[in-house]
């Protein structure tokens, strides 16, 4: 990775992460078990993919309004999936982000409440720290709303288990990717856009990137699945060929994937290109994103 895209990409991981601990309920309040629980999973660390997209497309235009809000709201959404993933009925994975995942380390009961809290605060954030932006407010609220609803990622992760052990179909796996994986990296883009206010022609871009952007990522998560260890990636490996889940190395083997993976990344750096703006390090950033070991 160049110098420029690290110190970038950690100047965001900060901006993100001292927004999560100024802007979440302090791990004490009461019912202190579900907010430390919380704080657990949102300080546990992560790649902080989500809201460095929406970070480096809010670069792109000036503009005015903070976006720390909104990364920290998306953040909260993407985390709350990840509870939710790994629970026992779900993925049945016991460590998440280097750490033992919510319910090993609390109870099920506690990760469930504290991914549905994490889910409802991440739209109790947008409401409250946008209101002098009310149209701003009502275009995040509904973007986060529609990519994480039932028609997008809860969508994508019901066929996701629905379709395990079943004779897999390119069509299917793309409905998959295309929701439970896809849907938020465009929110993140799209969110990140919308403070400047962008035309009908700069969202389709963006729209367009943030497919190929999502599918190339879930892609490349289900490479890594299969060919790297669990202390790289800071969570169980071999999980997908266990559970026989549907992935596109399952489809079409690691090259076949890798193919894949690449073809959508191009995909995505056209849109991009095409959308213009300040975009060196976003288009870094996705560029990155295919190479990345974890
Ligand atoms: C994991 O997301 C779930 C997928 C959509 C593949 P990330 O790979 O962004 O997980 P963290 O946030 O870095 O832990
Ligand atoms: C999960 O996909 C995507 C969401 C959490 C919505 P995976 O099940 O492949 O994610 P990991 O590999 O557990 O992070
Ligand atoms: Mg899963
Ligand atoms: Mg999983
Ligand atoms: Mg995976």
């Amino acid at each position: 990775m160049n110098l420029a895209l690290k110190e970038k990409l950690e100047a965001y991981r900060a901006r993100v992460e001292s927004g999560i601990d100024q802007l979440l309920p302090h791990a004490k309040t009461r019912p202190a078990r579900l907010h430390t629980a919380m704080r657990y999973s949102m300080e546990a660390g992560g790649k902080r993919i989500r809201p460095s997209l929406l970070f480096a497309a809010y670069d792109l235009f000036p503009s005015e309004a903070d976006p720390i809000a909104a990364a920290v709201a998306i953040e909260c959404l993407h985390t709350y999936t990840l509870i939710h993933d790994d629970l026992p009925s779900i993925d049945d994975s016991k460590l998440r982000r280097g750490r033992p995942s919510c319910h090993a380390q609390f109870d099920e009961a506690t990760a469930v409440l504290a991914g549905d809290a994490l889910l409802t605060y991440s739209f109790q954030l947008l409401a409250r720290e946008y209101s002098d932006h009310p149209t701003l407010a009502t275009y995040l609220i509904a973007e986060l709303a529609e990519a994480s609803g039932s028609e997008r990622l809860i969508g994508g992760q019901q066929e996701d288990i629905e379709n395990e052990a079943k004779p897999l179909e390119a069509a299917t796996l793309r409905f998959i990717h295309e929701n439970k994986t896809a849907a938020l990296l465009t929110a993140a883009l799209k969110m990140g856009l919308a403070f400047s206010q962008p035309s009908e022609t700069q969202i389709q871009h963006m729209q367009d990137a943030g497919y190929h952007l999502g599918l190339s990522f879930q892609i490349v998560d289900d490479i890594l699945d299969a060919t790297s260890d669990s202390e790289t990636m800071g969570k169980p490996v071999g999980n997908d060929a266990a559970a026989a889940k549907s992935t596109y190395v399952a489809l079409h083997g690691i090259e076949g994937a890798q193919d894949e993976a690449k073809r959508h990344t191009e995909a995505a750096l056209i849109a991009l290109e095409s959308l213009g703006g300040k975009n060196q390090i976003l288009l870094e950033l996705v560029r990155e994103l295919e190479t990345r070991i974890n």
